[in-house]
């Protein structure tokens, strides 16, 4: 199974304390490791997490400089943590526009957790579904005969990301109801779950109301039920 969290809410968290928005960051990242814990636990597959979006450089330098500088933490800090439960590390979306130093943090985290067999870990930072969308559209105009498989596995490329299936649950915290950019063509399918905690605030219990609600949704992919095939309903409709 494929979770995949939009952590929304880390400012007003902060907000509504007084304290400046970098604190929220700073708190989202211990909301972080209760949910990298909650989902190995519950034997999650894949876990992705929307940490910086392409659009959110257009936040204040200090702030966006403060996420970096946290990203970089939690990898150095974290990747032993990962390597002990047997979790890999990927850092999807651009590369190009990001800080040397946060560079080989990453490529640290992933080398180092490239033979973990437990849950896959997934970081989105600087990252636009629409930008790699368009990316996989150019690198594979050449290609007669291009399938679904074949264009996921491009846009698998231009995100740096070890292949994994889509996305099973997507996750919102903040109360916003929305994709914001992040995943659009893996979440295809993907039952969505809005809930308005702040994300400094989501726990153990909120990830597992979140898998509750899940296992209660019926996916049917398009299709319908094969007791409905019969049913007057139906011919009728
Ligand atoms: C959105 O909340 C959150 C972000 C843009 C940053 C997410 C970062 C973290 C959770 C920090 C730790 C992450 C890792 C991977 C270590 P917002 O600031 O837009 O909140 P708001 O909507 O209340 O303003």
């Amino acid at each position: 199974m494929h979770v995949a969290i939009i952590m929304d809410g880390n400012g007003r968290w902060a907000q509504r304390r007084g304290l400046p928005r970098p604190a929220g960051h700073r708190v989202g990242a211990d909301a972080v490791d209760r949910a990298v814990t909650a989902a190995a636990g519950r034997g999650i597959d894949v876990l992705t997490l929307y940490a910086f979006s392409c659009a959110n450089w257009q936040r204040p330098l200090a702030e966006v400089r403060g996420l970096f500088r946290l990203f970089r933490c939690y990898l150095e800090e974290q990747t032993q943590r990962c390597l002990e439960q047997s979790i890999r590390l990927n850092v999807i979306g651009r590369r190009d526009r990001l800080d040397p130093r946060l560079l080989e943090a990453i490529e640290h985290s992933e080398r180092s957790t490239e033979q973990c067999k437990g849950m896959i870990l997934r970081i989105a930072v600087d990252y636009s579904a629409r930008w790699s969308l368009m990316r996989a559209s150019q690198i594979s105009s050449d290609i007669v005969d291009l399938d679904h498989d074949a264009f996921a596995h491009r846009l698998a490329t231009v995100n740096h990301s070890v292949p994994v299936s889509d996305v099973d649950l997507l996750i919102r915290t903040g109360g916003e109801c929305r994709l914001s950019d992040f995943l659009l063509w893996e979440c295809a399918y993907a039952e969505l779950y809005f809930v308005s905690r702040l994300w400094p605030d989501f726990d153990a219990d909120d990830f597992e109301s979140a898998l509750l609600e899940y296992s209660r949704r019926d996916r049917r992919y398009g299709r319908i039920d094969d007791e409905a095939v019969d049913s007057p309903e139906v011919h009728h409709a």
